[in-house]
């Protein structure tokens, strides 16, 4: 092609241009519509749609030209800029020269506008397609915002991001959910949280550190909100009086994020989404024991006493926000049987534990407590939850020269940015998502 693409314009700069202006835009073509002597072209790129025009009895080789085209090729266009009406805007292209720079295979296995008619495990097939639909790049959009916010809010608090081992000879969060890998000739596995090595960081004196990472669950589940591959916000900060203390960074992180996303691109996320991000105004805490009497006011009773399963925090997501006007709140001091090794047990009450969950919108996206920083006392804890200190004496090292008291916790981003936009599916928020059935693409 004669010009360069270094001249091209984002198509929603279009929209401020003058009629007259000539301009070069490329892109992918969504639609062609011939109709009569006219051809009808929507292009689009990452900032937008314009309608680009070609009259037959202008230029009849350039009509024949274009009439071979199809969705979801790419070309680039030069033309002059037209006040019109569309359904795109006030703007559209009078096409000058078309140059095809690349065709796509017809017919196009899926057109992504359509995502809301096409299967999830069909879109997922065909990611690299879905994602051409605006709505769908808009979640990965938000979710840089919301990631780049919460960076942002930690630095700023004299937090340092770190990079801990993600293959490690060590479940964290309990028996049974971890993927083995075979590390030459030692059995390995997905780290399931930094949370061992965030805890070291404090024995060796950084303080405030917070790692954005993958982590791997090994659960079978099938669910809207689980992923067997996610990304975790980890944040670990010494010097703590209790879990309150990690609670509020929390909620000023979360907030922060909240409101960055909201006001870059609320009015967008209005366009295309169920539920806006709207800044909460009170972050209440309840106990998991008024959380279950909340539920039981309501007349539901949860199965098990000491735990809030997920039926019972979309209920209690409901009460809160309807009663309360509370989307985002703290449920605190669970029970010590659920809550893994490393949690500090509420001293009054050694059944019930310093740590948290914090639910939004009826979905818990938050996790974290106040750890246990004496050494016996965690060889202790240990054993009662019938691990072999054997393998955790490297981490009960950390212990023995000199801890100070601290606590963390761990985000899931997903299912941050799910609650933001009001999803379903958390798979829609991974890329390439990894369930218990996927693992391709
Ligand atoms: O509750 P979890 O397992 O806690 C930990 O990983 C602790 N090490 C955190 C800490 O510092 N104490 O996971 C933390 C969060 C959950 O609240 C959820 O948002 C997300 O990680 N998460 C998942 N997201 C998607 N798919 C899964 N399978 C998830 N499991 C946890």
């Amino acid at each position: 092609m004669s010009s360069s693409l270094k001249e091209r314009i984002r198509i929603a700069d279009v929209f401020s241009k003058n009629n007259g202006e000539k301009v070069l835009i490329a892109g992918w073509i969504e639609a062609v519509r011939i109709i009569g002597g006219v051809i009808f072209i929507v292009l689009r790129d990452r900032s937008g749609k314009v309608q680009a025009v070609i009259k037959k009895n202008i230029d009849e080789k350039l009509f024949n030209e274009a009439s071979e085209l199809g969705s979801e090729d790419v070309v680039a266009i030069k033309g002059e800029v037209k006040e019109a009406k569309t359904s795109l805007g006030d703007r559209e292209i009078v096409v000058e020269k078309l140059y095809t720079i690349s065709r796509a295979t017809k017919p196009v296995p899926i057109v992504p506008e359509d995502w809301e008619k096409t299967n999830i495990n069909v879109r997922l097939d065909w990611r690299f397609l879905d994602l051409r639909a605006t709505r769908n790049r808009l979640i990965f959009v938000v979710t840089d915002e919301a990631v780049n916010a919460l960076r942002e809010f930690y630095r700023s608090n004299g937090f340092i991001e770190v990079f801990t081992p993600k293959i490690v000879s060590e479940a964290t969060e309990g028996g049974a959910e971890v993927f083995p890998v075979i590390y030459f000739d030692k059995p390995a596995f997905l780290a399931q949280s930094p949370q061992l090595y965030k805890q070291m960081m404090m024995a060796a004196g950084f303080e405030r550190v917070f790692e954005v990472g993958p982590a791997y669950r090994a659960e079978k589940h099938h669910t809207n909100r689980h992923l067997t591959e996610y990304e975790s916000v980890d944040i670990e900060m010494s010097f703590i009086d209790s879990h309150e203390d990690v609670m509020k960074m929390v909620e000023n992180a979360v907030i922060y994020s909240i409101k960055k996303v909201n006001e870059k691109y609320g009015s967008y996320i209005k366009q295309y989404f169920p539920r806006i991000p709207e800044i909460p105004s009170n972050v209440p805490r309840i106990t998991l024991r008024e959380a279950h009497k909340l539920l039981e006011n309501k007349g539901f009773k949860q199965p098990d006493p000491n735990d809030l399963d997920t039926e019972g925090e979309r209920l209690l997501g409901e009460i809160m926000e309807k009663e309360y006007g509370s989307q985002l709140f703290f449920v605190t001091e669970y029970s010590w049987l659920y809550r893994p090794f490393y949690t500090m047990k509420k001293p009054e009450e050694p059944s019930l534990t310093r740590s948290f969950d914090l639910i939004y919108r009826g979905t818990e996206i938050v996790s974290g407590s106040q750890r246990e920083h004496r050494a016996d006392v965690l060889e202790n804890q240990i054993k009662e939850k019938g691990l072999n200190v054997k393998n955790f004496e490297f981490f009960i090292k950390f212990f023995r020269y000199g801890m100070p008291p601290h606590g963390g916790a761990g985000l899931g981003l997903e299912r941050l940015v799910q609650m933001m936009l009001g999803l379903k599916n958390i798979r829609e928020v991974r890329l390439l998502p990894r369930d218990p059935e996927r693992l391709s693409p």
